[in-house]
């Protein structure tokens, strides 16, 4: 294997096809971007960069406000779409089959169909050539609670998250490992396996034991 140096291109990849819902709920417009990030935890700051000659970048920088709304594979089409037309001339809500719904804090819409939707306002704007960065503080998160787990926390394994890379769109695929996996002490690693297997034959004997009550009211 030889690697060959290109000039200098924005290959950074995968890279969440976010969908930016802005404007308000009476005008609400939405395109997909891919240049957007997390910039610091605490505060949690945020970044866009969309171009001068969007139609959001004007509704936003009118607004100072804009919501990030993770995407899916359900909404793999929308994503692509609120991508290649303006909402100078279209309702991409209406094409797109998307809903747009309040928010908590800002007027700007989110988007239902989406797992999680990161309310923003703008803090500062700065215009590095093709892009205008607009720098955001995060002020409330908004969750679909059907991927809340148990424990409480946000597991997303089973939402179908979206990827975009070079051009293509991809989805997640297997969950390998969780943050810090690679220097767990091998006890610790045993003891998750033992508790993972005693969940799935939880989970196994309350299948059979459903199935079975199934069988028996279906016979009455
Ligand atoms: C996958 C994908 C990623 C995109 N990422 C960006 C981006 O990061 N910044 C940007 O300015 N435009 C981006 N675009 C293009 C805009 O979404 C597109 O120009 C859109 O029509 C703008 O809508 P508006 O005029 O309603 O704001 C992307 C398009 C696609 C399909």
């Amino acid at each position: 294997m030889t690697k060959i140096t290109w000039k200098p291109g924005t290959m950074l990849a995968p890279v969440p096809p976010a969908l930016i819902s802005c404007g308000t709920m009476e005008k609400p417009n939405v395109m997909t971007a891919a240049w957007t990030g997390i910039i610091c935890s605490d505060p949690t700051l945020v970044y866009v960069s969309i171009r001068p000659s969007r139609f959001s970048n004007t509704l936003i920088r009118e607004t100072g406000e804009f919501v990030i709304n993770v995407p899916t594979i359900a909404l793999a089409k929308a994503v692509d779409l609120c991508g290649v037309k303006s909402g100078r001339n279209t309702d991409k809500f209406k094409l797109a089959h998307i809903t747009p719904e309040p928010c908590s804090v800002v007027s700007a819409p989110q988007i239902k169909e989406s797992p999680v939707s990161l309310e923003c306002k703008v803090k500062n704007i700065t215009s590095y050539g093709t892009h205008d960065m607009f720098l955001a503080e995060v002020v409330a998160v908004n969750v679909d609670d059907a991927y809340i787990n148990s424990a409480q926390a946000l597991d997303l394994s089973k939402a179908g998250l979206l990827a975009y890379a070079h051009g293509f769109y991809y989805t997640l695929g297997k969950k390998i490992g969780k943050f810090g996996w690679s220097v767990e002490k091998k006890s610790t690693k045993r003891k998750r396996a033992a508790r993972l297997s005693q969940q799935k034959s939880a989970t196994l004997t309350s299948v059979r034991k459903h199935g079975k009550i199934k069988k028996e009211s279906g016979k009455k």
